[in-house]
């Protein structure tokens, strides 16, 4: 990375002789962006992409804005609510789109009516197109994730983008991190540890690899 970024900064500042740039400099740059492009398909730009946190080892709240846990028994079906995550003590911190995620009960004829945590989904609200945020619109005729910026579509099941500019986009850039849940004896739902990577639950803004 150290070396990328002096490269660009080489880029950005050509040594001037004269105001000119001498031919031996140019030629020195033109190999050294040679190089950039040599290595961009090798280079894992997930791992550059920023993330709410490292590990995560504990389960965490479902905490709906009214600061109540989500319940089972009394979240309605077909509705979705921004939920934060992970979580922490700094007000800022917690208005990152990175930590903004749609909670989402699914509409009756996609399970929703299901007493378990399978009617629900947890989507990072980062769209994977050029990261506005959407949200799930519950309306007939919609029931499904739209992003206001260029009209990328998700499905509420999958979290796989349907139609517009991300569906466009190779895997797992075409599928928004999951969390996965589950819930207590009482209903109250919970978030388990992730795990941040693309086979994993995914990377926000970045993607998740749909598992068969
Ligand atoms: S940022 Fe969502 S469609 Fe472009």
């Amino acid at each position: 990375m150290r070396f990328l970024s002096s490269v660009m900064m080489s880029q950005q500042t050509p040594p001037n002789v004269g105001g000119k740039v001498s031919r031996r400099d140019f030629l020195k740059l033109m190999a050294a962006a040679g190089t950039v492009l040599t290595f961009i398909p090798f280079v894992d730009w997930g791992k550059f992409l920023p993330n709410p946190a490292g590990q995560v080892s504990e389960r965490a709240k479902v905490e709906l804005p009214d600061g109540s846990q989500a319940n089972i028994n009394s979240f309605p079906v077909n509705h979705a609510e921004a939920v934060i995550y992970p979580k922490t003590d700094d007000p800022a911190l917690n208005k990152e789109a990175f930590r903004t995620w749609q909670f989402i009960r699914l509409p009756e004829e996609l399970g929703g009516s299901n007493n378990g945590v399978s009617s629900f989904r947890m989507y990072s609200m980062v769209c994977l197109h050029l990261w506005c945020l959407w949200k799930y619109w519950p309306e007939p005729g919609r029931k499904r994730g739209e992003c206001p910026c260029h009209g990328s579509l998700y499905d509420p099941l999958t979290g796989m983008a349907f139609a517009g500019p991300a569906s466009l986009q190779s895997p797992p850039s075409n599928v928004l991190p999951m969390l996965d849940l589950e819930a207590d004896q009482n209903g109250a739902v919970w978030i388990k540890p992730p795990n941040w990577s693309p086979n994993g639950n995914g990377v926000v803004g970045f993607g998740r690899y749909l598992k068969e």
